[in-house]
């Protein structure tokens, strides 16, 4: 039985990933709660579909009849994934999802000796956040074992899709680092350091990316900051940046704002995600003052999604899971990243001619 659904097909990322699984020759059903959309690409594609609502659980229970796997595309999964996950355990089903939130990753952890017990495997995070930059991880974690600090930066360049940006959208205002194991609350981009992306140092501030919990899992080690890299000119505005984030904390402003991001905002284009690069520079540290670094160069971060959780959809499909919570770099190792076309690994302080 090789029965597997996309939930958030009809969307910017699922839509991207519905179409590359079936140019691959797989076949996904597709799943989502807009009737109209989710027909009318299942037709197109021909591929089976399902219209169903994740607040119905009868429904949802339905539709997961005779399914392996679930790659789950609807986001904010805040909002989307509790449901999803209890659905699957219920029903012995494998659960991947595209989130890169915190909060989502801790809530699955917590579910791992209820997906033991069920045989069902739980990974979350499939995209651009987390499968490189995890991969990343547990490669500086080899390369230096007993590593106690891991920074990562990420530089990727392009537009981000409606989606992602209602997803921001519930992190902002806040800030979060892992510290002695323990994930702790800070003020929004508190952090600021520069990172070496291969032309010279540029700044980043701190971000609350999903590797704060994921890396944990994935290497041990327990002191974890992630960061974005941010144009040098918008440094001296990063004090009015950090003053105005919690006004986007109210719900009434989420609202809007949101309202705002589904009527303008569109993704990146094919040309875009054809072209763009992303990089992600990693950095572990242990007591001894000893300092490791790598970078890790790759497509697009849309681009990179759709390949990395097909990449995923088919290892499971192909009876290579296991059961319980599992990050990726800390299931399938650190060169899984390596198998995604165009992702190339550089160790050291040397600069990067490729990009
Ligand atoms: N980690 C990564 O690297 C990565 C990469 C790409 C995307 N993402 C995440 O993936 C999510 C989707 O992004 P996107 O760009 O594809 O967004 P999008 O174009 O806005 O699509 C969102 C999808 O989720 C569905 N959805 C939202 N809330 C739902 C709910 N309560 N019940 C059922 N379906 C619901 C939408 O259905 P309707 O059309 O019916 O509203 C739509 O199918 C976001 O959270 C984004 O952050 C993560």
């Amino acid at each position: 039985m090789k029965d597997w659904m996309i939930y958030g097909a009809n969307g910017y990322t699922g839509q991207l990933i519905a179409r590359a699984a079936v140019q691959a020759g797989l076949r996904p059903r597709l799943a989502g709660r807009n009737a109209a959309q989710i027909t009318a690409l299942a037709n197109e594609l021909n591929v089976p579909f399902t219209v169903c609502r994740l607040d119905d659980e009868a429904e949802l229970h339905q539709a997961l009849q005779g399914m392996r796997l679930v790659l789950h595309c609807a986001g904010p999964f805040q909002e989307t994934s509790a449901p999803m996950v209890r659905a699957c355990l219920r029903l012995g089903v494998h659960y991947l999802d595209i989130t890169g939130e915190i909060a989502v990753f801790e809530a699955i952890a917590q579910q791992d000796s209820a997906a033991r017990q069920a045989g069902v495997m739980l990974m979350p995070g499939v995209g651009f956040d987390v499968v490189p930059s995890d991969c990343l991880s547990a490669y500086l974690a080899r390369r230096l074992p007993g590593a106690t600090e891991l920074a990562l930066a990420f530089r990727a360049l392009g537009s981000i899709s409606r989606g992602t940006a209602i997803t921001m959208l519930t992190m902002a205002g806040q800030g979060c680092e892992r510290r002695h194991g323990r994930l702790i609350l800070t003020p929004p981009l508190r952090d600021v350091r520069t990172f070496d992306f291969g032309r010279g140092p540029q700044p980043c501030v701190s971000i609350p990316w999903g590797d704060v919990a994921t890396a944990y899992y994935t290497t041990g080690i327990p002191n974890i900051k992630v960061f974005v890299a941010i144009p040098r000119r918008m440094l001296p505005w990063l004090g009015i940046v950090r003053t105005l984030l919690p006004i986007l904390r109210p719900r009434p402003v989420r609202h809007i704002l949101r309202a705002w991001f589904r009527r303008t905002l569109e993704g990146p284009d094919e040309t875009t995600r054809r072209t763009g690069k992303s990089i992600i520079v990693g950095e572990v540290r242990d007591e001894r003052g000893q300092r490791v670094m790598s970078r890790l160069v790759g497509p697009e971060g849309y681009a990179l999604t759709v390949a990395t959780a097909l990449l995923i959809v088919q290892r499971v499909l192909n009876g290579q899971f296991a059961a319980g919570f599992h990050t990726p770099g800390g299931l399938y190792g650190p060169d899984l990243i390596c198998e995604v076309p165009g992702v190339v690994h550089y160790d050291g302080e040397n600069n990067l001619e490729c990009i």
